[in-house]
């Protein structure tokens, strides 16, 4: 196996930066759920299997994780398509406080038809939780809990793949070009 780390450009962000900023999601969720029952965390398979890990762990407060995959057609380094549901959750979420929990809005599109639709089926309430967004211009996605802000680069680690590799780098980081546009 070839060592992933010889095709990224650089640390973007490093792993004690994502470990501070998490501990910190985790706390400010706690403290604005808390006493409301049980949380609903919905992770949006598969980039955000281990962000999700990690703050679902750091969390104070009574929570139930499910998820959903998604699927974009068309998506490529440049452009992403229409979205649909691969997989969905296990229960209604009606009446259920949400919190939808994605590593990366880049468009913004798969956040605003998630919200979309999750806001159809009436929970209590619905906020998000997101690990970094690039710094573009994006669909009008509320971001209620938000990691970093990053660069408009091609990032992998952390959850954030390419081609699904290069999702247990422990840093979220560019990759280099000539990895995603030879
Ligand atoms: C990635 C990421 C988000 C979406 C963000 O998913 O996990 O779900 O793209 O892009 P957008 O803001 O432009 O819609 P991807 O389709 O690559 O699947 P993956 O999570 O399985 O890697």
């Amino acid at each position: 196996m070839t060592d992933p780390r010889k095709d990224i450009a650089r640390i973007i962000v490093s792993p004690e930066q994502i470990e501070q900023r998490v501990t910190e999601l985790a706390a400010q969720i706690s403290r604005d759920y808390a006493g409301q029952g049980d949380l609903y965390l919905i992770g949006i398979l598969k980039g955000a299997f281990i962000f999700l890990a990690d703050l679902s762990r750091r969390l104070e407060i009574p929570h139930i994780v499910d998820f959903m995959a998604l699927s974009s057609y068309g998506k490529s380094a440049t452009s992403t398509g229409a979205v649909r549901i691969l997989m969905d959750l296990r229960e209604p979420i009606e009446d259920r406080h949400i919190l939808l929990v994605e590593d990366i809005v880049d468009t913004g599109q798969t956040l605003a038809y998630l919200y979309k639709t999750l806001q159809g089926r009436r929970p209590a309430s619905l906020k998000t939780c997101v690990l970094c967004k690039k710094a573009r211009d994006q669909a009008p996605v509320p971001i209620d809990y938000l990691g970093f802000t990053i660069p408009d680069v091609w990032v992998v680690g952390y959850g954030l793949d390419f081609a699904d590799r290069y999702r247990t780098l422990p840093y979220i980081a560019e990759l280099k070009r000539e990895i995603y546009a030879p």
